[in-house]
């Protein structure tokens, strides 16, 4: 694989601020030499910078840094594009805000080539909000929501191919705001909750999954949110929520992707090195990246389709 690294410095979709040290502790934790080490080519675009935009004041007042997220929106729905076609991109966060331009860009890119598009969201929140519904204000809380071609988003850019909520997997829920439920209840995004993952397992509900990604020959964008592990595990993130997953289920996520070889773009998104632990929650991402990019203990020959 030809992995193409991308510095998201994005920090304005929530008031805590930090995550814009964010792709530079993945580089510091050695996120480049772990990929190469796999045998994949590594390229490291360094950091990109949000386009200047204005946009008319938000409907709703508590939106916060508007015309800044947009601009991020059409940095890198840009840039997905530009590199997809070229490698793997892997986005480096900053803030899940970024992924209102990294998903819409990796959708139009799959549109392009006649595939359909998957999302994985791993994540403890389903970030499925519009400008009018959040209630923080904090912009990161949306961007399924911007994906799925919801209304609300006037000031963002027109989106270049809709992505298909049926084709979305939430895995980690376990902090829903009312309205995010609303819309999910009676809509057909795939939730797993930490309910079912503690009855199932986390294996089955992510195969099944797959296995329709498989089906239809799509492209998949996995997007892991740091918060969708335990906050003892994973301290570095504003947004922490107790009970998440485990350091083996989050290796065993990423296993069984790197299995599927379906994985086309990722995003590494929240992680505050400000709050961080002498780098614990950068290295816990990195190892979680190199799992599925194929570090493995033994393989698992039966199973492995790539
Ligand atoms: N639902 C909450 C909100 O809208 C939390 C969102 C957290 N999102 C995230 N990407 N960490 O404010
Ligand atoms: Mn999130
Ligand atoms: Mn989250
Ligand atoms: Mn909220």
């Amino acid at each position: 694989k030809h992995c193409i690294l991308i510095g998201a410095p994005v920090d304005c979709g929530k008031r805590r601020r930090g995550c814009l040290m964010g792709p530079d502790a993945y580089r510091t934790a050695g996120i480049a030499e772990a990929i190469t080490e796999l045998g994949h080519t590594v390229e490291d675009l360094g950091n990109l910078a949000p386009r200047q935009v204005d946009v008319p004041a938000p409907k709703n007042d508590k939106v916060h840094k508007l015309a800044e997220n947009v601009g991020w929106t059409l940095t890198l729905m840009e840039a997905a594009q530009e590199a997809a076609p070229r490698g793997m991109p892997i986005f480096m966060g900053g803030d899940h805000a970024l992924a209102s331009g990294t998903v819409a860009g990796m959708a139009a890119h799959a549109a392009k080539e006649g595939r359909p598009f998957f999302a994985l969201w791993l994540d403890a929140h389903s970030d499925i909000h519009t400008p009018d519904t959040t209630d923080s204000g904090n912009l990161h809380g949306t961007p399924v929501g911007y994906v799925t071609g919801r209304d609300g988003f006037d000031a963002y850019p027109p989106l270049p191919a809709k992505v298909e909520s049926r084709n979305i997997c939430m895995v980690g829920l376990r902090s829903v705001d009312a309205p995010e439920h609303a819309i999910l209840v009676d809509g057909d995004v795939e939730l797993v909750d930490m309910r079912r993952i503690d009855e199932e397992g986390i294996s089955a509900p992510l195969q099944a999954f797959l296995d329709r990604v498989e089906a239809e020959n799509g492209m998949l964008h996995v997007s892991l949110d740091v918060d969708f592990l335990d906050p003892s595990i994973a301290p570095a993130v504003g947004t922490t929520v107790p009970g998440g997953a485990t350091v083996r289920e989050g290796h065993l996520v990423m296993e069984i992707l790197s299995d599927s070889g379906l994985v086309t773009s990722l995003d590494l998104v929240e992680l505050n090195p400000f709050l961080d632990d002498r780098g614990k929650t950068a290295n816990l991402m990195v190892d979680l990246t190199a799992s599925l990019l194929g570090r493995r203990v033994f393989d698992r020959p039966t199973r492995s389709k790539k």
